[in-house]
């Protein structure tokens, strides 16, 4: 379990123009999961806004138990929240976060309900997992940036930015890109601006009016997107004559 303590510095005067206070950032060789480690530190000693990153993941992880598989060309990390409000959908807004972050570099990106960032291919080009515990709340972001392939067992379904335009984005420069676009996005909902938050990750998402299939725990349901729930971030989802609130899945789209 190196840790990079020069890399450390690195992103530390490289995230010191952002407006919000960072708390303490830990930059790592190879570690089984951010989400482990972010998740391991004791409240009382951590500072909100703890950044864990590291270059390899052994265990990373993805939503509903999938491993996440990635490679050291790619910025996989985590964000903890000290702060936080449980019925804030974080997921969603860290997706827009990366979303907006490569629509700096392409316009070839789209997101998805309910926190996937996706090539034009539909292939997955990055993910977002939260997961939240008694007192704090962590955030893993991955994106496939630099990779230069995807094994064989996900090569239909994931990406890399480096794989579909042959250009490289800076790993750091990256995770600023992020943090400038999310830091921003947390304190307009933690001031009770979630309303128009969700409203423009509605029309980022471009999802309304879509004939979908989604996947979740209790079944299937197929239906028209109607919009996005703009305080619990549910997808509203007309099934016949019936309006239903969802609050997790896979969706697909069949039109
Ligand atoms: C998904 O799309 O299913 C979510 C993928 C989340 C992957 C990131 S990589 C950094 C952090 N550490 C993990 O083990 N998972 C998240």
């Amino acid at each position: 379990m190196k840790r990079f303590i020069e890399k450390e510095e690195e992103v530390k005067s490289l995230l010191s123009p952002l407006k919000s206070d960072i708390g303490e950032i830990y930059y790592f060789e190879n570690i089984s999961s951010t989400m482990d480690m972010a998740s391991s530190f004791e409240k009382a000693e951590v500072k909100n806004h703890t950044l864990v990153i590291s270059d390899v993941q052994t265990h990373g992880r993805g939503r509903f138990g999938r491993p996440w598989i990635s490679d050291s060309g790619d910025l996989q990390f985590s964000l903890l929240l000290t702060a936080y409000n449980f019925q804030i959908p974080y997921s969603m807004l860290a997706a827009y976060a990366v979303f907006l972050s490569l629509k700096k570099y392409t316009e070839r990106v789209r997101m998805k309900w309910i926190n996937d960032v996706l090539w034009e291919s539909n292939r997955k080009i990055a993910g977002v997992l939260t997961e939240e515990s008694d007192d704090k709340t962590v955030i893993g972001i991955g994106v496939n940036l630099n990779s230069r392939e995807k094994p064989e067992e996900i090569r239909d379904i994931a990406t890399s930015f480096y794989m579909e335009t042959g250009r490289k984005i800076g790993k750091e420069q990256f995770l600023y890109d992020i943090l400038s676009e999310l830091f921003p996005v947390l304190s307009r909902v933690h001031n009770g601006e979630i309303e128009e938050v969700l409203c423009a990750w509605e029309k980022a998402s471009d999802i309304c009016g879509r004939y979908v299939k989604v996947e979740n725990e209790s079944g299937n349901h197929r239906g028209i997107v109607e919009g996005i729930d703009r305080i619990t971030g549910a997808l509203l989802l007309r099934i016949g004559n019936r309006r239903v609130e969802i609050y997790d899945g896979s969706v697909d789209y069949l039109d």
